[in-house]
C-alpha cells in the first residue's frame, strides 16, 4: 500500500508495476473522474501535488474508462451487470485489469466487478475518500447491496495494490471528511491510545487537512486495520473489534433512512456503547466522555440529529445478521486502545436495560 502525498502523480507507473502488460480499464464515479480529468488536463489545481510531493504527472492509456453516478444507489448488480458487459463488449479476458479510483461505493462496486470478471481479475484501489482510504480499501472485501440489505451479495478480492494519495481529500466536502474522521476515532479506541491521543491534541491540523496530518491519519489508521486483519482474514474472531460501534451505527443508518451518513452514525454508535459498556463494568469510568469530547471537537454530532426512536433502533439491531440466536451483541472496549476480549470471543451480550441506557447518552 502507498500512502503518500502526491502518490496519484505517479499512477501510471503504479499500474505497470503492479499490473504489468494487462490491459487496464479506469472504473470511477462521475464526481471523482470530473476531479480526475480536471488534474490530468492541469484545469484544475486541486488535486494537483504541491510542494515536495510535486512529482511530473504521466498519463495512462486506458482500454476504456467507465463511470456510474456517485451515490450508494450505484452499488447494484445492475451497475455490476453494465459495467461487466462493458468490459466484454471491449472484447477484454482474463489478462485484463482493473483500477477503482473513487470512495467506498465504487471501490466496492468495482472491486466486485474484479472478483467476478473472468473468474477474476486483479485490480487497483485508488480510495479518494477518507473512509475508503482507511477502512474499505483494506481487508479486501467487495459487493454490491440488494433489496434485502447493504453488502449481501460478494466476495473476498484483495486488491493488488492501493493508492492512498492523502492529497485528494483536499476536494471531499466537509461533512464526508469529519464522517471518515470517525472510523479514525474508533481505530485509536479500539488499538492504539497514542493515535487517540494525537488526534486529542491535534485537532486544528486535521480539520483544516494539512498534508502532514493527513498523511499520519492514513498510515496509522491504515496499519491498525491492516494488523486487526491480517490476523483473522475471514472474520472468526479478533476482526470483531472493528465493528466497535457498528452494532449501533447500523441501526442508526438504517432507521434514519440513510440520512445519518456512516461515519456520523459510527461516532454516534462509539457513544453509546461505551455508555453501555462503563454501566456494564466492561469499560473504565470516563472512556465515554473523553471519546464524546474528542468527537465533538472533530465536529461530529454528538447527539442523534433526528428524533429515532429507541425502539426501532433496537428492533433494527436485533435483526443484525451478526447478531446470534436473539442476542444483541457488542464489541465493547475496556479501556482506552484496548477492547474487552480475548481468544475468538471479542463481543459482548446487551441486554435491554443496557440498550436503552446506550441510546439514552445519544438522546
Ligand atoms: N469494503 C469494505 O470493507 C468497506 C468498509 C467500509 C465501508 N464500505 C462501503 O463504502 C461505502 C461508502 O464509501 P464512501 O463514504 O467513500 O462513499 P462514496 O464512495 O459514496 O463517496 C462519497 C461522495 O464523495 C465523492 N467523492 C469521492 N472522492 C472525492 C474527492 N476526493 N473529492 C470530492 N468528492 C469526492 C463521491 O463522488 C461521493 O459523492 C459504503 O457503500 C460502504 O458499505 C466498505
Ligand atoms: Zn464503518
Amino acid at each position: 500500500m502507498y500512502v503518500t502525498a502526491g502518490a496519484l502523480a505517479a499512477l501510471a507507473e503504479l499500474v505497470r508495476l503492479h499490473l504489468p502488460g494487462r490491459r487496464v480499464s479506469l472504473i470511477t464515479d462521475s464526481t471523482v473522474g470530473r476531479l480526475y480529468e480536471e488534474w490530468e488536463s492541469g484545469a484544475s489545481g486541486s488535486w494537483r501535488p504541491t510542494g515536495r510531493a510535486a512529482v511530473e504527472a504521466h498519463a495512462y492509456d486506458w482500454v476504456t474508462r467507465l463511470s456510474v453516478e456517485p451515490g450508494e444507489q450505484s452499488k447494484t448488480r445492475d451497475r455490476w451487470i453494465e459495467l461487466t458487459d462493458a468490459l466484454f463488449d471491449r472484447h477484454l479476458g482474463r489478462d485484463s485489469g482493473i483500477v477503482a479510483l473513487g470512495g467506498g461505493v465504487v471501490g466496492d462496486l468495482a472491486g466486485f466487478v474484479a472478483a467476478t470478471f473472468a473468474r477474476g481479475v486483479p485490480y487497483i484501489q485508488v480510495p479518494t475518500t477518507l473512509l475508503a482510504m482507511l477502512d474499505s480499501s483494506v481487508g479486501g472485501k467487495t459487493g454490491v447491496d440488494t433489496p434485502h440489505g447493504k453488502n449481501l451479495v460478494g466476495a473476498f478480492h484483495p486488491p493488488a495494490v492501493v493508492v492512498a494519495d492523502p492529497l485528494v481529500l483536499r476536494t471531499l466536502p466537509d461533512r464526508e471528511y469529519r464522517a471518515g474522521l470517525a472510523e479514525a476515532v474508533k481505530h485509536g479506541l479500539i488499538a492504539d491510545a497514542a493515535y487517540f491521543e494525537t488526534m486529542e491534541r491535534d485537532s486544528t491540523g486535521l480539520l483544516a487537512r494539512t498534508p502532514a496530518a493527513l498523511e499520519e491519519l492514513v498510515r496509522r489508521s491504515v496499519a491498525i486495520k491492516a494488523e486487526v486483519v491480517s490476523a483473522d482474514e475471514r472474520e472468526g474472531g479478533r476482526r470483531a473489534v472493528l465493528n466497535a460501534g457498528h452494532t449501533v451505527a447500523h441501526a442508526i443508518e438504517l432507521v434514519s433512512e440513510f440520512r445519518v451518513i456512516h461515519g456520523e452514525a459510527v461516532g454516534l454508535g462509539l457513544l453509546a456503547e461505551t455508555a453501555m459498556a462503563e454501566r456494564l463494568g466492561i469499560a473504565d469510568a470516563g472512556l465515554h466522555s473523553r471519546v464524546r469530547a474528542l468527537l465533538g471537537r472533530l465536529g461530529l454530532p454528538i447527539r442523534l440529529p433526528l428524533p429515532l426512536p429507541a425502539e426501532r433502533l433496537v428492533d433494527a439491531m436485533a435483526a443484525d445478521k451478526k447478531n446470534r440466536g436473539s442476542q444483541i451483541r457488542c464489541a465493547f472496549p475496556a479501556r482506552l486502545g484496548t477492547m474487552a476480549g480475548g481468544g475468538s470471543e471479542w463481543t459482548h451480550p446487551a441486554d435491554l436495560q443496557t440498550l436503552l441506557a446506550g441510546l439514552d447518552a445519544i438522546g
